[in-house]
């Protein structure tokens, strides 16, 4: 069990300059977009987080071949030499079902663990199957598996009933290949729908409608390879921009594209701090002591995103006055609250609503990390609270954020990973 410690203290600055790291959240259906063609995907800007290392197992176990080098991975599944997503994969990285709709149209089998629940919610997945059996996938769900068959997928019209990230992933990539037409409309705007549109594109689908709510999709009969480039980690640079605003100090983000960050940056400009945009991919953010407290509502793309939940609870934790932090994507993703609470923050629970009130000065305490974004929130309280905070279970944090602790402590955090 990985334990990271954190000394801080109420009055504690972050201040230098980093650089953001590729998109988790591209880079994982970029990768199941390989199962599509037999030839070779090279990706650029991958960021090295545990989350890749485990698709790349899932690839492996497929047939998959890769290499990766530094930030630079190429990927390749000449022959497919199994079907199945095993439940301990799946267990580990809910994001495995993006091999379903690449397994299905490719090969028209496919046979992967149903993810079941996890810390965030309940997290079904009834939109991926509804989908691909409009699409003419025969699926069964048996012993906690889904067992998913097409002699060759048809084209048709589609409408998600809510908007879904993975879902809108799993229909492209199956569309690609699918007879005919499809149409795809409610579709996720997150910029990482769009990246992976702009990679089968090049790899030879045709995709009318890329990042917005409709899609067009005329299928093709087989896919080449591709060179493509990872966009930055729109969650990670809005971690960083409110570790900025919280410790009131003055952090420069390269490597990022803030036009991916709208509703973030302009929450953080309202609680108070300064953010300059100095290009296209650098921004400056420099933190007030005197943090204002703010209403959010986390919804889809371009709203206020649920992954930068748990960080901005910590940030009203010291703002003067009272917040109401509505959670409106996942059924459970609260659980940082309990810890939060520990560390002396005053936050009461409703339903999907968090009550924060604040300023309360936070004090150092022993806490436990139950998801990715949970663990980030964590951090940054530990940077803020007066004495030492240990963070156990921080495995978590490696699966989305790589090398944060080096990018904190070049920034002048006292962290590090401890085995006590
Ligand atoms: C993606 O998850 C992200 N993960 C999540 O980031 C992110 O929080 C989420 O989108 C929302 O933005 C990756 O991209 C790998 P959804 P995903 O399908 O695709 C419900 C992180 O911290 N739903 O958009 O699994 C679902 O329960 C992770 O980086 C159904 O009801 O999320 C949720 O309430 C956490 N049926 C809502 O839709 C389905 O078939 C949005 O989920 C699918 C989803």
């Amino acid at each position: 069990m990985e334990k990271i410690k954190i000394l801080g203290n109420h009055s504690f600055q972050l201040k230098g300059k980093i650089k953001i790291s590729g998109s988790k959240n591209a880079v994982l259906p970029a990768i199941t977009a390989s199962l599509l063609t037999k030839e070779k995907i090279r990706l650029k800007n991958i960021p090295l987080v545990k989350d890749v290392f485990t698709i790349l197992t899932l690839m492996k176990e497929l047939g998959g071949d890769y290499n990766l080098k530094k930030n630079s991975l190429s990927v390749q599944v000449k022959k497919i030499r199994s079907y199945e997503a095993s439940y301990e994969l799946v267990r580990a990285m809910r994001a495995s079902i993006l091999v379903l709709g690449p397994l299905l149209a490719r090969y028209g089998k496919a046979v992967v663990a149903l993810p079941g629940g996890c810390a965030i919610g309940s997290r079904p997945i009834d939109l991926h199957i509804h989908g691909l059996e409009k699409l003419g996938a025969s699926i069964s769900l048996e012993h906690g598996y889904i067992k998913a068959e097409a002699k060759k997928l048809h084209g048709t019209e589609i409408t998600f009933e809510k908007k879904s990230v993975g879902a809108t992933e799993n229909l492209i990539m199956a569309a690609c290949l699918a007879q005919g037409e499809t149409v795809l409309k409610n579709c996720s705007l997150e910029p990482e729908v769009p990246n992976l549109c702009e990679l089968l594109v090049k790899m030879g689908a045709k995709i009318e409608g890329v990042g917005r709510e409709i899609i067009r999709i005329q299928g093709v009969k087989e896919l080449g390879g591709a060179t493509h480039q990872i966009i930055p980690d729109r969650i990670e640079a809005g971690t960083f921009l409110l570790a900025g605003a919280l410790t009131h100090g003055e952090i420069v983000l390269t490597h990022t594209l803030p036009n991916h960050l709208d509703t973030i940056i302009e929450k953080l400009r309202f609680s108070g701090a300064k953010i300059e945009k100095l290009n296209n991919h650098s921004l400056k953010v420099t933190g007030t002591p005197e943090l204002r407290p703010q209403d959010i509502t986390t919804s889809p793309y371009p709203g206020f995103p649920t992954d930068m939940q748990a960080q901005f609870i910590v940030l009203m934790t010291q703002a003067y006055g009272t917040s109401i932090i509505t959670e409106t994507i996942f059924d459970r993703r609260f659980s940082h609250i309990n810890e939060l609470l520990r560390l002396g923050a005053n936050i009461d629970v409703y339903g999907d609503k968090a009550i924060v009130k604040g300023k309360t000065l936070l004090s150092g305490a022993e806490t436990i990390a139950t998801d990715l974004r949970a663990s980030a929130s964590l951090v940054l309280a530990g940077l803020i609270a007066n004495g030492k905070t240990i963070i156990n279970d921080a495995e978590h944090l490696d699966r989305g954020y790589e090398k944060i602790e080096e990018k904190l402590k070049a920034l002048g955090a006292h962290i590090e990973r401890i085995n006590e």
